[in-house]
């Protein structure tokens, strides 16, 4: 595995295998590496030739009250973990590379819509960062495939959107969110979880499977909605927004079939999210 910091080193290794016609696919991770972002490079490993895992810890979508500095760092264990997982290039720049004219006055892509509430609503500005790092990731990797976990699912869309509307030639993969036996999304933020708060945060997706079920059988959306929001505050969370949307991330209709719930809550300090999709029945 190559492990690149400059941009023209990253250039210089993708051009052999691009002039050759070789498939690239990009895995852009902020690091501290868990199974699910293995899982990412698994599946960028069957649909490409070439692997590219990016690592930066983008500034740009932290907001000042956020957890930037605390952002744990595990460069060694990840560049193995990579190695391991079959990546062929890391490239993991400083963020003087990427922003070397500093974060307040450099140029960025914000997605309408789609980055407006849920987790846009409680972190502003937090999808002009991600949208902003992974347009210049995708110019400077120039992948064929893209691969981001479904945990994130409101990112996910944004880069959906953000690909569609400006016609990029990226074809972008959703992968499955990868649980703990005891059902919680991985994630890099269940390290800063307490014990005791280990052992509740499960609770979350427990939750959401219930409402599931609820909603399945007709329960009214707003009665689910609201006893769903009990149920996490009894479990000891503090929930940020619980919502039921269109996979698309538009409200519901009579009409919609195919939906998500989508749940961020607080356990102390740390921010989990989750979500689920189903089936809503006929009205
Ligand atoms: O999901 C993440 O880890 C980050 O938001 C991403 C997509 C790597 C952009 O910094």
């Amino acid at each position: 595995m190559h492990t690149l910091k400059a941009i023209q080193a990253l250039r210089d290794t993708l051009a052999e295998p691009r002039q050759r016609g070789q498939r690239i696919a990009l895995v852009p991770t902020m690091g501290n590496l868990h199974a699910g972002h293995l899982a990412l490079v698994a599946h960028a490993r069957k649909r490409a030739d070439v692997v590219v895992a990016s690592l930066f810890v983008n500034p740009l979508q932290f907001s000042p009250d956020e957890d930037l500095d605390a952002y744990p760092r595990t460069f060694a264990a990840d560049q193995a973990a990579l190695e391991n997982a079959g990546c062929d290039v890391l490239f993991a720049p400083q963020a003087h590379t990427l922003y070397p004219n500093g974060l307040g006055t450099s140029t960025q892509v914000h997605v309408p819509d789609v980055s407006e509430g849920l987790c846009g609503g409680s972190r502003p500005g937090h999808f002009d960062g991600v949208a902003t790092v992974v347009s210049m990731l995708f110019h400077l990797v120039a992948p064929q495939l893209a691969c981001f976990g479904e945990k994130d699912y409101q990112q996910l869309a944004v880069i959906r959107k953000m690909v569609a509307d400006l016609h990029l030639p990226i074809e972008i993969d959703g992968v499955p969110i990868v649980r703990a036996d005891d059902g919680l999304a991985l994630s890099s933020r269940n390290g800063y979880l307490s014990a005791e708060a280990r052992t509740t945060a499960p609770a979350l997706y427990r939750t959401l499977r219930a409402m599931r079920e609820q909603l399945a059988r007709g329960d009214n959306h707003a009665a689910v909605l609201e006893q769903g929001h009990q149920a996490l505050q009894g479990a000891g969370f503090t929930p940020d927004y619980l919502a039921l949307r269109d996979t698309r991330l538009d409200p519901v209709t009579a009409h919609t079939r195919e939906a998500v719930l989508l749940a961020a809550a607080y356990l102390g300090s740390t921010r989990l999210i989750d979500n689920l999709t189903l089936d809503l029945p006929a009205s």
